[in-house]
């Protein structure tokens, strides 16, 4: 299916685009404090974070009211483990901005019974009244969350086989130290789909070929991002060093 070509707002640095992608989260938690936000891991969204937790230290943010949700997690990896992205979105964001743990329900990626989990997980997402906003970053295969392509794009919170490209971007992440889990938990392209904003963070030169394959305006399951060409409240900010990037 053919798109208009999405629009995106090119940062000319890691800090633009953080100060960008935290006014948005300001506006919305001002409109409305009691929104539902889902959150990204990586290395992405740190500079996010970094001014999202300057800004509620500064109190001109108002985190008080907001419920947060991750969007995945590596299976069976328990919150104490290094990989965590429960443990990384704690230490990088909640605790830094003093969010109380009330307001923060992550996916219970080592839960004994995984599939009840990712139901509860879901009705925890329909109790805050679906999600008001979706933050996510993008895999260098297109992915987002873990929603690997040739993944189903009706599926809801849901566990995923991890692929090679995938596990090995991310053991380069780590210099190897860890061994990459074969699989995740991750909410579903339905999940985010529903969300009733999404915005995408791009950054980096390994995010050049997933951006082209967004920018060609085709919805492809072999891209998973392109699942968010049909979104209506979209926004995308990407480094402007990407403005050139092509698919081949
Ligand atoms: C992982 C996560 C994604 C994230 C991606 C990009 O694969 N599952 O949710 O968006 O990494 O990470 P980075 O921002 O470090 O490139």
């Amino acid at each position: 299916m053919s798109t208009p070509t999405p629009s995106i707002l090119w940062c000319r640095s890691g800090a633009e685009l953080a100060r960008t992608a935290a006014d948005r989260v300001a506006e919305l938690l001002t409109r409305k404090p009691g929104a539902a936000l889902a959150l990204p891991t990586g290395q992405t969204p740190l500079g996010l974070y970094r001014e999202l937790v300057a800004r509620a230290a500064a109190k001109r943010l108002a985190l008080a009211q907001a419920r947060f949700f991750n969007l995945d997690d590596y299976l069976g990896v328990g919150v104490d483990h290094p990989l965590s992205y429960a443990r990384f979105l704690s230490g990088h964001f909640f605790k830094p901005a003093g969010v109380a743990v009330e307001r923060i329900r992550l996916l219970k990626a080592d839960a004994v019974g995984i599939e009840a989990e990712c139901g509860d997980y879901e009705a925890a997402i329909a109790a805050a009244g679906g999600l008001d906003l979706a933050i996510l970053g993008l895999g260098t295969n297109g992915h987002i969350g873990f929603n690997e392509p040739g993944s189903d794009w009706s599926a809801r919170t849901h566990v995923v086989r991890l692929s090679q490209e995938t596990r090995a971007a991310h053991a380069a992440q780590t210099q190897g130290q860890f061994h990459i889990p074969e699989y995740g938990v991750t909410v579903g392209i339905a999940t985010i789909a529903a969300a009733r904003d999404v915005l995408l963070l791009v950054a980096g030169p390994t995010k050049a070929r997933a951006l082209a394959a967004f920018r060609a305006g085709t919805t492809d399951p072999k891209w998973p991002v392109t699942a968010l060409l049909t979104h209506r409240n979209l926004t995308v900010l990407a480094e402007a060093e990407l403005q050139t990037s092509k698919l081949s």
